[in-house]
């Protein structure tokens, strides 16, 4: 009989307590082992003793539908160079390894983005923790995997976010500029985009030039459509140089850095009117799509299999169609961004849609 551990770490996302849940069915339910829920990611076993919550398999029931994380999650640092509160870092990385053996586990499942991965997996190398990782991030950007959790609800979002301001840009004859989250890559605004029937989509892969914009703008301008929609992913930089660095620095890349530039300058090189949506957060809660129910399900189950075949250093990942594992190393060291000749982008380039290039 084991007894496993699970946390969830970095931003949350839709679709992580659909994993928990299913970990928990599949663990206690069909193995019947003891299940540890350890609170606020790696912070719950660096604080003493550890912050752990005890599931019972008769209550279950919401979780499938509820947003966020019942674990809760941190950004409070990097274990390893842990900020200290007074200016000074410290490795506090043996803090989490003991406290992780307090509690007598034989592994843990970590549900986390690459950031997160790359630390669980070096606290596991370090400490003897057998790990088994599970990608979620609304940004889709973890490697060896087509999909992560969160991202079919934020893309859901997005969506319909666009849907809305079609018609209050009809309505208006304005040119709607809605900016929707990705810390690196542009899938979200890809997908949604596409799916909204964006006039222009903007994404970090492929740089764009201000004028290709402006020209799209002005032939919809001429054709007599008096409005358009122009989606744009958070990290698309300024065309010039990188004003928004600045701006990044400063801490103010969240007030609508990227959107707020587009509207200004649309406006100023086409005489049309402009308003910004900076999507922000909203991309990351309520309740989760059902292919976020699904995938969460299915990689919850796949990674208690895992543990079931002493298959460790594991993540489980979905290709072609299925729930496959992969070393967490592949995962975390291959960088998944949007492919410039990859099939979306086709399609959008197929649909006459703008893509700035
Ligand atoms: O990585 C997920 C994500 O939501 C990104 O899309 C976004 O840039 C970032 O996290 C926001 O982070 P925070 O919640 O710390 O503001």
């Amino acid at each position: 009989k084991k007894r496993i551990g699970i946390l969830t770490s970095g931003g949350d996302c839709a679709g992580l307590n659909a994993v928990i849940r299913a970990v928990v069915h599949h663990a206690m339910g069909t193995y019947g082992w003891e299940v540890v829920g350890i609170r606020e990611a790696t912070h719950g076993l660096m604080t003493r003793p550890p912050q752990v919550m005890e599931f019972e398999l008769d209550k279950l029931d919401s979780l499938l539908l509820m947003g966020g994380t019942i674990l809760g999650t941190t950004n409070k640092g990097d274990p390893f160079a842990f900020p200290m509160g007074d200016g000074t870092l410290r490795d506090r990385s043996q803090e989490i390894i003991d406290g992780y053996h307090s509690l007598g586990l034989d592994a843990l499942i970590g549900i986390g983005g690459d950031g997160s991965l790359a630390i669980l997996r070096r606290l596991a190398q370090q400490g003897g923790i057998n790990l088994v990782g599970i990608p979620k991030t609304i940004d889709n950007d973890v490697g060896a995997t087509e999909v992560s959790i969160g991202f079919d609800t934020a893309t859901n979002i997005a969506t319909e976010a666009l849907d809305r301001l079609h018609f209050t840009a009809a309505s208006h004859n304005r040119v709607m500029i809605l900016e929707v989250m990705g810390r690196d890559a542009g899938h979200i605004a890809l997908a949604a985009g596409i799916a909204g029937g964006a006039d222009i989509i903007l994404i970090p892969e492929i740089p764009y030039q201000m004028e290709n914009v402006c020209q799209k703008i002005r032939q919809r301008q001429e054709m007599g459509k008096n409005f358009c929609l122009v989606m744009v992913s958070e990290a698309v930089r300024t065309e010039v140089g990188d004003q928004l660095t600045e701006l990044k620095a400063a801490g103010e890349d969240r007030l609508g850095g990227i959107g707020k530039y587009l509207a200004e300058q649309i406006a100023l090189k086409t005489g049309a009117e402009t308003r910004v949506t900076v999507l922000g957060h909203i991309q990351r809660g309520g309740m989760p799509s059902p292919v976020d129910r699904l995938l969460g399900s299915a990689f919850g189950v796949a990674a208690v299999d895992l543990i079931a075949q002493g298959k460790y250093d594991q993540m489980v990942a979905w290709q072609n169609r299925q729930i496959v594992s992969v070393p967490i190393a592949e995962a975390i060291n291959t960088y998944r961004s949007v492919d410039p000749e990859e099939t979306l982008v086709k399609t959008a380039r197929g649909l006459g849609i703008c893509l700035g290039d």
